[in-house]
């Protein structure tokens, strides 16, 4: 999936886009069991007590799916949202409202580039998928982790391997979804300077940052029908002719072209989807400021 607008140091104009916000919401659903496992994962780091989180920030919020989760998990808290597409907080605010929650979730249109000390101390700084769109990656990991309580924890997610998807449906041709996953490189780390392989985890001490967690976590699930969904196919397939090109067996390719234009055409069948993030959870170091 190509997620354009990684090296601008505003949202991309197709964050305000209403379609690819549709997209990003339905793959944020997608991805919501990569939430609550990363969520999880935050609460045993807090020792296991979600009572005591009052208030948290979804940092690149988007269209809120995980801004409404984090609210449903963590009853006594409020969250903020905050991003710079008034497309996407719009479709935050819906959400929710649909979830029940918007007493409890505060959004608001800032840029991640910006002075972000308006927004007040919190003690779980939630980013995710939003740290590699930031002009500087360093820079903004500092202002995301100065936004912490003492005890608070800054949650990275990030893309791990690209998103696959496997629908019932193989164009006539048993196998292409295999024949596609394996011809795809890994996905280059979003966040190069960070990941634990780069041997660079060293970029959280000068933020002020004490890693604590670094691994990834994969999930598979089944689409639910929708016209959303063979929007994402599109989507994919347009990716893999873009980045695959050549590397497809032609045959592949001219099955796959054939369905890029008209992807909402087709009938797909049931279609699995395999998300995987890089999930990096820090708190302040001892001897960094306390809020
Ligand atoms: C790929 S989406 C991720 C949405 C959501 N966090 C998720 O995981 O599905 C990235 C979001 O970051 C926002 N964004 C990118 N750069 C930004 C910036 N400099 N300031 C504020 N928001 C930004 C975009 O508008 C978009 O909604």
């Amino acid at each position: 999936m190509t997620h354009p607008g990684h090296h601008g140091h505003r949202p991309a104009d197709v964050f305000r886009d209403e379609r690819f916000a549709a997209m990003i919401e339905v793959e944020g659903e997608l991805a919501a069991g990569l939430t609550d496992r990363a969520v999880t994962r935050c609460i045993e780091l807090l020792g296991g007590r979600p009572g005591d989180v009052r208030r948290i920030a979804d940092l690149g919020c988007g269209p809120g799916v995980a801004t409404s989760r984090l609210a449903q998990t963590f009853g006594s808290a409020v969250v903020v949202g905050v991003d710079g597409s008034p497309v996407m907080l719009a479709r935050a605010g819906e959400r929710a409202a649909r979830c029940g929650v918007a007493d409890r979730v505060d959004l608001r249109q800032l840029d991640l580039d910006g002075d972000l000390t308006p927004l007040g101390a919190f003690d779980l700084v939630w980013a995710a998928l939003a740290l590699h769109h930031t002009a500087d990656q360093r820079a903004a990991l500092g202002r995301f982790g100065a936004l912490l309580r003492s005890r608070g924890l800054l949650c990275l997610l990030e893309r791990a391997d690209p998103m696959a998807l496997r629908p019932a449906n193989e164009l006539g041709r048993p196998g292409i979804w295999d024949r596609v996953e394996s011809a795809r490189p890994p996905e280059r780390a979003t966040v190069v300077d960070l990941t634990p392989a780069s041997g660079d985890a060293g970029a959280f001490a000068p933020a002020g940052l004490e890693l604590l967690h670094a691994g990834r976590i994969t999930d598979v699930v089944t689409a639910p029908p929708g016209p959303a969904v063979p929007r994402l196919i599109g989507g994919y397939v347009g990716a893999v002719l873009h980045t695959l090109g050549d590397h497809l067996d032609p045959a592949d390719r001219e099955a796959l072209g054939g369905a890029a234009g008209h992807a909402r055409d087709i009938e797909w069948g049931e279609v699995r989807v395999t998300s995987g993030r890089l999930l990096l959870v820090a708190r302040p170091r001892r001897s960094g400021r306390r809020r």
